[in-house]
């Protein structure tokens, strides 16, 4: 007892005098004059990197945070492998691992060695600049920490000081060099159009594996995201983990290379594929943000520091904070046969259950019957709106809805008038066919005209309509990404120059209309990294709303992005795989995220209905938690014939657990679930939605919960239950 006491103070005193150490006088990122060291300490990490004997930027730590700039070595020594470990590498001496930057001069000369020149340090930022050896052409390094959560973002300018142009063949954003070492383990998450967010795990080896979008636009195929852990490690919640996410929503690219002699760096930006960004004299081109961070805490806790960095320092504000609305959305239910009554008489069965936005989808404009016509033309169909959308807006809002519309603003069917008056603004070859996807081609949002007009027409229709909400879909991947109107040298910067103008007209329309929200959605979630998520509310996260594939989906989404933003919908039966699952095991796999409605309401019975008002009224009950809380992964979707979900709300007042049993088999039960992250010694009331909890107590203390478990009567095929704990002591 005396022992522990002792042990107890000491660590007190430990923790007491390194905190005193930081109050006095360390800044969280601060230059050693005296070893050339740049030390960022970011809430429980640390990052340190310094200038080595040839005045190169060398990494030298990230991990866990240090507290004693004693123990940091007194200078920073470039070996051979020393190469591997540069901050910021260009293309140039003997580096055979992925470059930083590497540039064509008009000399062909193609060498760039970047050496350290100055920094500037400011609050919570550090710059660095580095220089070519040889010319003026710049890189300056911007690193920005996030205490709160430990996350560490860089991005990079490249300055050409030069008097001619530079072609830019590779811009990254970030190196970033892990701890050397053997056994690591890379996760990612890859797909498919209505298979996104599948999480894959490989082994680290000597090599490459590239992560990309080829595809001008983020992808279903791969998302900007990464995690590598150590050992084999199982556990959810212990364990090293480095992670990051890069926000750049056209082609990127993230390579995760393994050098014979172990280290593992992580390079990542701009996609080097068919890149070349001529960058004239004087001017200058800047990386996406690359986020990443450190955690001890496992696959759940990097998820968890992810969904809070996002909450707290992504998604636009006011909005982040608060709960996001049950919303309704047509699509599903009537595809393009939208008309003023038929959506009232939608209106009406969504009020009555407990939605409070009402979206209205795909085909309210131009000529838009099917997807071979119309899109292009914003104009409101005369035949289905006959006066315009404003009753239909009104009868939404007598509702007590708000009202929202969805929007496609950078694609074009040939059959439309727009394609008819300005064929040349499509992207194109000349002389070469245009390959179509969707019987749509994409606008050259590159070119500054287009840009111009989409944002005239989105201004106009926000203006003309009471529209609280947008709903911003992207329907097909680039092809033949020519712009002709420019000369050949400058047509590959269509490949920055589209997204950065996407990204301007939503900013415009945000700053225009700060109350508006906005979806983002890619033929379900192949748009969502975290520059988009600067700019949009929520995420569409998949058009496959089947609830068992829903499960791995959102499962794989919760590892990148906060439930915050994840849309479910809560759809009919039979559904893909042509499978039926029962409407509350619907209900509550929507409800893991931000709650919708996209079934045909008219077909409901009444049952339905009623259950579908109690579930909605339940889920506002909880979906602050599951909205803003912290996400623990009980049991994976992908490991059992059955799953579990908790959140925990930030303030630790609420907890809310769903379970689903697939399948069952062999007549087994389920185990107890063991929950997370509640107190101890915290009392806790059960709230149920069934008879499933076999505990029938009222109040139970946090120990028991996490200790010993609840148990769930859950059988058959598609069961489900969840509750919900009400946190009443201390
Ligand atoms: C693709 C989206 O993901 C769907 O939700 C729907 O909006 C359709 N486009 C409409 O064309």
């Amino acid at each position: 007892m005396a022992t522990y006491a002792v042990k107890k103070w000491v660590y007190s005193l430990t923790i007491f005098v390194t905190t005193a150490t930081v109050a006095l006088g360390q800044q969280p990122i601060r230059y050693l004059e005296a070893k050339k060291l740049f030390v960022l300490d970011i809430g429980k990490v640390s990052y340190v990197f310094g200038i080595n004997q040839h005045n190169e930027l060398q990494h030298h730590y990230w991990g866990g945070r240090l507290w004693r700039d004693e123990d940091l070595p007194a200078t920073l020594v470039s070996d051979a492998p020393g190469l591997d470990r540069q901050e910021y590498p260009g293309w140039g001496e003997s580096l055979f691992s992925e470059p930083s930057l590497k540039v064509s001069f008009p000399d062909g000369n193609r060498a760039v060695v970047l050496h350290y020149v100055s920094h500037a340090i400011a609050g919570d930022t550090l710059t660095i600049t580095l220089k070519d050896i040889l010319s003026p052409l710049y890189a300056h390094l911007h690193y920005k920490i996030f205490p709160e959560t430990g996350i560490l973002r860089r991005d990079v300018t490249i300055e050409n000081r030069t008097d001619t142009p530079v072609v830019i063949e590779s811009a990254q954003s970030a190196a970033w060099s892990l701890p050397r070492g053997p056994g690591y383990r890379l996760r990612y998450l890859s797909g498919r159009w209505a298979g996104e967010w599948q999480l894959h795990e490989e082994p680290v080896q000597t090599g490459t594996q590239v992560l990309e979008s080829r595809r001008g636009i983020t992808s279903h195929q791969m998302n900007p995201w990464f995690a590598l852990d150590r050992d084999d490690n199982r556990d959810q919640e212990k364990g090293d983990v480095w992670f990051g996410a890069l926000g750049w929503s056209g082609n990127w690219k993230i390579s995760v290379e393994q050098t014979p002699d172990l280290q593992v760096r992580v390079t990542g930006g701009y996609n080097t594929f068919d890149f070349a960004y001529r960058l004239p004299a004087k001017q200058s081109l800047t990386t996406p943000p690359f986020y990443a961070g450190y955690t001890e805490g496992g696959m759940g806790e990097a998820s968890r520091i992810l969904h809070r960095f996002e909450r707290t320092e992504i998604l636009p504000k006011p909005g982040a904070d608060k709960v996001r609305q049950v919303l309704y959305n047509s699509w599903e239910a009537t595809q393009f046969n939208v008309e003023e009554a038929g959506q009232e008489a939608l209106a009406d069965k969504a009020a009555s259950i407990g939605a409070e936005r009402f979206v209205m989808d795909d085909g309210w404009f131009g000529k838009r019957n099917n997807d071979h016509t119309g899109l292009g033309d914003w104009y409101v169909n005369p035949a289905k709106f006959p006066h315009g959308l404003k009753p239909l807006i009104d009868h939404v809002h007598r509702l007590g809805m708000d009202f929202g519309l969805w929007v496609e603003p950078e694609m074009v069917n040939p059959d439309s008038d727009l394609y008819r008056q300005h064929p040349d603004w499509a992207m194109h070859y000349d002389g070469r066919p245009r390959t179509e996807s969707r019987n749509q081609l994409v606008l050259n949002m590159a070119r500054d005209d287009v840009k111009e007009y989409t944002y005239q027409w989105l201004d106009q229709l926000v203006k003309n309509n009471d529209i609280a909400f947008l709903k911003w879909d992207n329907n097909r991947y680039f092809t033949e990404p020519g712009w002709p109107e420019v000369p050949a040298e400058n047509q590959r910067m269509l490949w920055v120059k589209y997204t950065q103008n996407v990204y301007e007209i939503l900013d415009r329309l945000r700053a225009r209309y700060p109350k508006l929200e906005i979806e983002t959605c890619a033929s379900g979630g192949g748009r969502v990294d975290l520059s988009i998520l600067r700019r949009v509310d929520q995420a569409w996260t998949s058009d496959n709303t089947e609830a068992l594939d829903r499960l791995t989906i959102q499962d794989g989404f919760s590892y990148a992005y906060t439930p915050h933003v994840m849309m479910d919908w809560v759809t009919d039966v039979p559904n893909f795989n042509g499978r039926s699952v029962p409407l509350k095991f619907r209900f509550l796999v929507a409800m893991q995220g931000s709650l919708g409605i996209g079934a045909d309401l008219n077909k409901w019975q009444d049952q339905d209905l009623t259950l579908a008002k109690e579930m909605i009224a339940y889920y506002k009950q909880v979906r602050n938690a599951v909205q803003n809380g912290l996400l623990y992964r009980l049991a994976s979707p992908r490991q059992a014939d059955w799953s579990a979900t908790e959140y925990v709300a930030e303030d630790g007042s609420q907890a809310v657990v769903y379970s689903f049993l697939h399948s069952q088999h062999f007549g087994r039960s389920l185990p107890l679930l063991r929950l997370l992250g509640l107190e101890e010694r915290g009392l806790y009331r059960i709230h149920r939605i069934d008879a499933k909890v076999a505990d029938k107590s009222e109040v139970v203390s946090g120990a028991y919960l996490m200790h010993e478990g609840v148990g769930l009567s859950l059988e058959g095929d598609y069961d489900s239950t969840s509750f919900f704990l009400e946190r009443i002591q201390p």
